[in-house]
């Protein structure tokens, strides 16, 4: 490296250095007492960032298009732009879902928790019209949300079939072994996504996939984090997505899971 670029780059170190330190060394002291729940913000807005900007240790990441051949235009169609509590917002979420709906050319997918339908729509948009996708939330008077208000009304809303109910008593059978891909993305306590997943695990399709929301969120969601890394012994081809928090699985064809 040159001279010049040297000096460069150290005087960028200690510009970072210095703008950093003064708030790292706050919140690790003084905002503790002070503001605790600002100090945990803090501390989570670093571990989501490290989360999506840095591989998986334990599943390993790879990019979305190493993990399913495809290219081609995704849409993204709708309010995307209006923020939401609860919702998908990641723009590189949002383009590997619409990647997966795409490329999979999937003829049912499965999704269990629709909050407003924003990624019911998302895949809806990204799929054949005679393709169709089953949406699944608790019942419209258990929550505070407006189920689907997203995809109401839109020309997609023919390929999306509302359901409702819990899903740890939900019954499921009428579409064990049939989806293409199952969706991921309800209540994110342990518990229940080990048992979204089971259900996930007898929907899906030999062949087919399952993507899990939020896998990636050490400040949060834990719960999805320790249900499905528990799951990387019995499927050891599950991988993070690259710049997201989701978690794909393709569910192998033949019953040997280790000779994926
Ligand atoms: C994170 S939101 C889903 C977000 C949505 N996939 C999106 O990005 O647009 C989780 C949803 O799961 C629903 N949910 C929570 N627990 C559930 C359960 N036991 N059964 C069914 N749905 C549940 C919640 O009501 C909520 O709407």
């Amino acid at each position: 490296m040159a001279l010049d670029s040297k000096l460069k780059a150290g005087a960028y170190l200690v510009k970072s250095y210095v703008t950093a330190m003064p708030r790292v060394i706050y919140r690790a002291t003084f905002s503790l007492m002070f503001d605790p729940k600002g100090t945990q913000k803090f501390v989570h807005q670093i571990l989501n960032a490290q989360d999506i900007e840095t591989d998986d240790p334990i599943l390993g990441s790879r990019d979305i298009t190493e993990l399913m051949n495809g290219g081609g235009d995704i849409q993204i169609t709708g309010p995307y732009y209006a923020r939401r509590s609860s919702d998908t917002r990641l723009l590189m979420e949002l383009a590997c879902l619409a990647y997966l709906a795409q490329n999979l050319h999937p003829k049912l997918i499965f999704e269990i928790g629709t909050f407003v339908g924003r990624t019911t729509r998302l895949l809806a948009v990204n799929i054949a019209p005679n393709s169709q996708i089953v949406t699944l939330d608790l019942p419209q008077e258990q929550v505070k949300q407006d189920i689907g208000v997203d995809y109401r009304n839109t020309t997609e809303a023919s390929r999306i079939r509302q359901v409702y109910g819990d899903s740890r008593f939900y019954d499921f059978s009428a579409w064990h072994g049939k989806c293409d891909f199952v969706w991921v993305d309800a209540c994110h306590d342990y518990d229940f996504v080990v048992s979204d997943t089971r259900n996930a695990l007898n929907m899906c399709r030999p062949g087919g996939w399952i993507g899990w929301h939020d896998y990636r969120h050490t400040a949060w969601w834990s719960g999805v984090t320790r249900a499905v890394r528990e799951l990387r012994f019995e499927y050891p081809g599950l991988r993070h997505v690259r710049g997201t928090t989701m978690a794909l699985l393709k569910k192998p064809e033949k019953e040997d899971k280790r000779n994926e």
